[in-house]
């Protein structure tokens, strides 16, 4: 039933292409921001070009982002090959926000990170099985009752990941599309 659900957003998925990700949009958009907290502590891992961590900051959040903006050939990150454009992006997008970025991969920030308790988090980085293992190493810093979000659930290893490691162990909140929310 999950796995079925799951395939059945896959088909309505554009994959990035060139440095286009492809954002959180439309009903995805109003569900994760209708579960944003206000003036609570939200972490993101992978921002793009930021304007979902500008989203977040303007809900009066302390935002931890987490993007090394690392050149992608792979799309599984759906970020493609002009890092630097999206990092100008998205230094422009947070500026005079309360955003404290991580200007490294979540497997590294995991070993800075300072241990304060998340409200929120959202995973969005890269798309694949391996990162979403270390990805999901974050939900221990989630406070108990607090969400976490994962976007691009119609990519296939995040489809597995899910059926595979999260829905068997959290309470499934709801979805829109590719958007799926959790909590601990
Ligand atoms: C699809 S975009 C994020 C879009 C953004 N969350 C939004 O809502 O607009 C994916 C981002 O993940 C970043 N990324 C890739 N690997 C990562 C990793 N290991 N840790 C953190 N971020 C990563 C990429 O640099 C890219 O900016």
């Amino acid at each position: 039933m999950i796995r079925r659900m799951l395939k059945k957003t896959r088909a309505k998925i554009l994959y990035g292409r060139g440095f286009n990700a492809r954002g959180v949009g439309g009903q995805e958009l109003d569900f994760l921001m209708k579960h944003i907290p206000e003036n609570k502590v939200v972490m993101e891992i992978g921002c793009g070009f930021g304007q979902n961590t500008r989203r977040f900051a303007d809900k009066g959040n302390m935002i931890y982002a987490v993007d090394p903006f690392l050149p992608e050939r792979n799309l599984k990150t759906l970020m493609g090959e002009n890092p630097e454009y999206v990092f100008n992006c998205f230094i422009k997008s947070i500026e005079g926000r309360n955003v404290l970025h991580y200007d490294m991969t979540s497997k590294e920030a995991l070993e800075m990170y300072d241990g304060i308790k998340l409200d929120f988090l959202f995973i969005d980085g890269e798309h694949t099985y391996n990162a979403l293992e270390i990805d999901t190493k974050w939900i221990k810093h989630v406070k108990k009752g607090g969400l976490f979000a994962f976007h691009d659930c119609s990519c296939e290893e995040v489809n597995d990941f899910l059926v595979e490691h999260i829905f068997p162990k959290y309470k499934f909140i709801g979805s829109r599309f590719s958007l799926f929310i959790f909590r601990k």
